[in-house]
């Protein structure tokens, strides 16, 4: 038995739901381009779960079961205020998460109808989780969910009280239909290790954002803000990017373990980008990202992937950099529910094997020997 280290291009398991085929990218087989032009995010969540496009009377049950949903149990809100002021907003968004698994009466039914509706329920009160840890924090009342916004522009709407803008709700959802699945990246396969035991739903997409949080997956987005904030003026871009890659260190929101010739996803992020710092007339963190991108591209073939320009288009919206992975997750959570949802269908525990490096023969020393 011979281990391959981080199970690369190992095929673990058949799915109907994402592909990456050639460097493109497709949700139930429509390109992701496509989707990014054309689709709003409840449309692709509903592409995800049901494997079709929804008709027009199809989204509106939809979105009204969101509406119906999106309002999360008083004990949840007051576990949140219970919450240390300084607690990592992902390690919030999980503990909430396994929180809401409490007060659902239906979280251990396991009937597909069930777990249709708790992925539906679940889409909805992601943004209303996180969005009340964001004002709680900051020593204000959570805002309600409002009937008869999109998910992108409610979550916008309880973060701040006020109705979003247009362009801001435009450039969210486009973020959020273009996170919303990625095959079996490390986060969906937590959750489809986790539900093939037959564990239940929330226990599978609260494993998946523990996965999402480590810096080399969800997380990174936010470590590019922090390297952008590092760097701070377009001026210092060349002197710290050039140290960083002399000391071998990774620079955020570059590389793929699929995608070697660039993400598709990052083109439609850049384009926000700089269409919003254009719109908000600052363009210092589009260029800064432009010339940090001209200087990894060029030294090391690496490509910015869909973490990067994620960074500077949040921040252009006003969001606090720690709200940017709980924002991927978010999105991903219709992907990691789809998922989950296929692997009950044609379910077979995942047990891999490790390939043993530790000594043989060892024997038992009794303790006043050691
Ligand atoms: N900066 C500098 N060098 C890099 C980077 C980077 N961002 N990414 C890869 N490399 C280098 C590695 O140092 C390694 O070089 P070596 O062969 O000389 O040792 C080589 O490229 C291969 O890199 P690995 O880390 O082995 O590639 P792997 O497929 O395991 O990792 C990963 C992919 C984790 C995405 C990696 O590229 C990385 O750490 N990137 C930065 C973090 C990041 O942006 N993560 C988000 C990924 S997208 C997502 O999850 C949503």
């Amino acid at each position: 038995m011979t281990a391959t280290k981080g199970l690369e291009g190992i095929v673990a398991t058949t799915s109907s739901i994402s592909s990456i085929i050639d460097g493109v990218l497709t949700y139930r087989g429509i390109d992701i381009d496509d989707l990014a032009e054309n689709a709003t995010f409840e449309e692709v969540a509903y592409l995800l779960w049901y494997g079709k496009l929804p008709t027009a009377s199809e989204l509106e049950q939809l979105k009204s079961k969101l509406d119906q949903y999106a309002a999360i149990p008083s004990e949840v809100v007051e576990g949140i205020k219970l919450y240390p002021k300084d607690t990592n907003s992902m390690a919030a968004l999980r503990t909430a998460v396994s929180s809401l698994a409490l007060y659902d009466p239906a979280a251990q039914d396991m009937s597909k109808e069930a777990n249709v509706d708790k992925a539906i329920r679940l889409q909805a009160q992601l943004p209303t989780v996180i969005a009340a840890f964001a004002r709680i924090r900051e020593g204000k009342e959570p805002v309600a969910p409002k009937a008869g916004l999109s998910v992108a522009a409610n979550f916008l709407y309880m973060l701040s009280g006020d109705e979003p803008d247009e362009v801001a709700v435009k450039a969210l959802d486009q973020a959020l239909v273009l996170h919303a699945d990625h095959e079996l990246n490390a986060s969906t396969f937590a959750a489809r290790v986790t539900v093939a035991t037959l564990s239940d739903i929330y226990s599978g997409v609260v494993s998946a954002i523990g996965a999402l949080k480590g810096p080399l997956h969800g997380g990174a987005n936010e470590a590019v803000m922090v390297m952008l904030e590092e760097i701070g003026s377009p001026d210092n871009v060349e002197s710290v990017i050039n140290e960083k890659l002399a000391n071998k260190e990774k620079i955020m929101g570059f590389g793929h373990r699929v995608y070697k010739n660039g993400d598709p996803r990052a083109k439609h992020l850049q384009k926000m980008s700089q269409e919003l710092g254009k719109l908000k007339g600052n363009m210092d963190l589009y260029n800064m990202s432009v010339h940090i991108e001209d200087i990894v591209t060029g030294q090391k073939g690496l490509k910015p992937n869909v973490d990067f320009y994620s960074a500077s288009v949040y921040t252009t919206l006003g969001i606090q950099r720690d709200l940017f992975t709980p924002i991927f997750a978010i999105s991903r959570l219709s992907g990691w529910t789809a998922h989950i949802l296929e692997q009950y269908d044609n379910n077979r525990l995942i047990r891999p094997r490790a390939e043993y490096t530790g000594p043989s023969n060892a024997k038992f020393i009794p303790i006043e020997q050691r």
